[in-house]
């Protein structure tokens, strides 16, 4: 028997999801990386296309099932997250950057493997790696944009100077550590907009998602009329 889904409410909405951490290398058998699971991202992928969206994951090398529907890229470095972000955004009505994209990256990737020196100790030389959100905020036709911002401390605060500084529409903040956050099953999250705040509670990382993508769409359709 076929099934029928229920038209969901992002119907026809065309959403792109980063995800997952970046891993950046050092040589051939080393890199920098983080701690990111890449669950809350997945999370949200699945929430939006069981919404009826049609759903882009860029994901950073994370061994998880590609949620149902949804069209999945895999990507290992920031700079490979930032061509295929970029190549998708520009055809996407709503960016939701969950990714921890790494913010540095070694100046260059050594052919061979790194050997010890000496008895002292080694300095690696490390570049910027380009703020995928930004930039996807500064294109001509840019869409309804949502950042993540997993702090340690004053996760309020500065989640709103990064929704200001990067001109996003709405911004997920969480607590990071203690049994929240990265590589945990719940999380919890203080959304925020320009005009206000709304704690989410914890829960799991697909509910939160969920819950996340009711809001988001809210909003989304509000920014449209
Ligand atoms: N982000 C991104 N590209 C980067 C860095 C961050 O797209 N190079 C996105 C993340 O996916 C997240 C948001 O920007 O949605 C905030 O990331 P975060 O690391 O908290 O902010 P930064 O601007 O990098 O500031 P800092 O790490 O110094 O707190
Ligand atoms: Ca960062």
């Amino acid at each position: 028997l076929a099934r029928h889904r229920a038209p969901g409410i992002l119907t026809g909405v065309r959403v792109l999801v980063s995800a997952g951490p970046t891993f950046e290398d050092i040589d051939p058998v080393r890199f920098l990386g983080n701690r990111s699971s890449g669950r809350m991202g997945f999370a949200v992928a699945e929430a939006a296309a069981r919404q009826g969206a049609q759903v882009t994951l860029v994901a950073g090398p994370v061994h998880l099932p590609t949620p149902a529907g949804v069209r999945r890229i895999n990507v290992r470095s920031a700079c490979e997250m930032h061509r295929e972000v970029m190549a998708a955004a520009a055809s996407a009505d709503i960016f939701v950057a969950a990714a921890a994209v790494g913010d540095y990256r070694p100046v260059a990737v050594a052919e061979h493997k790194i050997k010890k020196q000496g008895d002292g100790g080694m300095t690696l030389c490390l570049t910027q790696n380009p703020d995928i959100l930004a930039e996807v905020a500064a294109l001509p036709r840019r869409p309804f944009l949502v950042g993540f911002a997993a702090e340690t401390q004053d996760v309020e605060a500065h989640a709103r100077l990064k929704l200001e500084k990067k001109r996003l529409d709405m911004i997920a903040a969480n607590r990071v550590g203690g049994g929240l956050g990265f590589e945990a099953d719940d999380n919890a999250l203080t959304l925020i907009a320009a005009d206000g705040a709304e704690h989410l509670p914890t829960a799991s990382k697909r509910e939160l998602a969920r819950s996340l993508i009711e809001r988001i769409t809210a909003r989304f359709n509000a920014s449209r009329r």
